[in-house]
């Protein structure tokens, strides 16, 4: 049975009181034991985050993170840092950080080994631009997007990695890719993994779809055979609606 995952990424979003105020709100809601709910908030809130959750079923994730334990990086956080404050789970790759900070697959390479050495737990993002997806090249690109930082792993490493289809054109734009879009490139996703690795891994790997997921859409997308759950952006910062999207896988 593949984990069902609804994680929120909170980007760069809420003040230190409206963090703490949302994750008391969720933390007053008893969800299923069968979905996973994880938020990112922002680093400075990650500490609050932690505590807030210690004992909690809720995870923390960090929405990045630099490659190295230390050194002369001003501004980035480490991997041991996180572990410091209890964050073991991070969102990497995700085309915000891809378009704005030029991330690449092969700096997320190395991010990706930097934290399975650290144990972490990953959600990695990928997506095409809607240009390569009317050129036809969406298939070619994904692979590429996972080829470089994924493909080199053991079988063993894959426990850790979690991964998120986010088409660039469906974040926050309010165009959700279809739910048959969707269920193509899980398939496609998935297919992947069995290719370079083996059935039992492909099959165990949960695939999250993110772009514009609403308490209106996302029933539909989450009942496709190869979709796990949902990184969800703006709707997850409202209570209500985040609550009706967990509900709703
Ligand atoms: P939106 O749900 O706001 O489109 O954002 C999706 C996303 O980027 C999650 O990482």
């Amino acid at each position: 049975m593949r984990q069902k995952i609804i994680a929120g990424n909170w980007k760069m979003n809420n003040d230190k009181e409206e963090t703490k105020s949302l994750i008391n709100s969720l933390k007053s809601i008893s969800f299923s034991k069968d979905v996973k709910v994880m938020i990112a908030p922002s680093y400075i809130h990650l500490s609050d985050a932690a505590e807030m959750l210690k004992d909690h079923k809720i995870d923390v994730l960090a929405q990045n993170m630099h490659f190295l334990n230390n050194g002369a990086y001003t501004g980035e956080i480490s991997p041991q840092m996180l572990k410091s404050i209890g964050i073991s789970k991070v969102i990497l790759g995700h085309s915000e950080r891809r378009i704005y900070y030029n991330e690449t697959e092969n700096s997320l390479k190395q991010k990706i080994k930097a934290a399975i050495e650290s144990n972490f737990e990953i959600i990695f993002c990928f997506g095409e631009q809607l240009s390569d997806r009317k050129k036809g090249k969406h298939f070619d690109l994904i692979k590429n997007q996972l080829k470089i930082p994924l493909f080199h792993l053991e079988s063993n490493s894959w426990k850790r990695i979690i991964l998120a289809y986010e088409p660039v054109w469906a974040i926050g734009t309010g165009e959700t890719a279809t739910p048959n879009q969707v269920q193509e490139m899980h398939s496609f996703i998935r297919g992947l993994i069995k290719q370079n690795y083996n059935d039992d891994l492909a099959n165990s790997i949960s695939i999250l779809y993110g772009g514009s997921v609403k308490s209106k859409n996302s029933k539909e997308i989450f009942s496709q055979d190869d979709v796990d759950g949902g990184l969800i952006g703006g709707a997850s910062l409202d209570f209500s609606e985040f609550v009706k999207i967990i509900e709703s896988i």
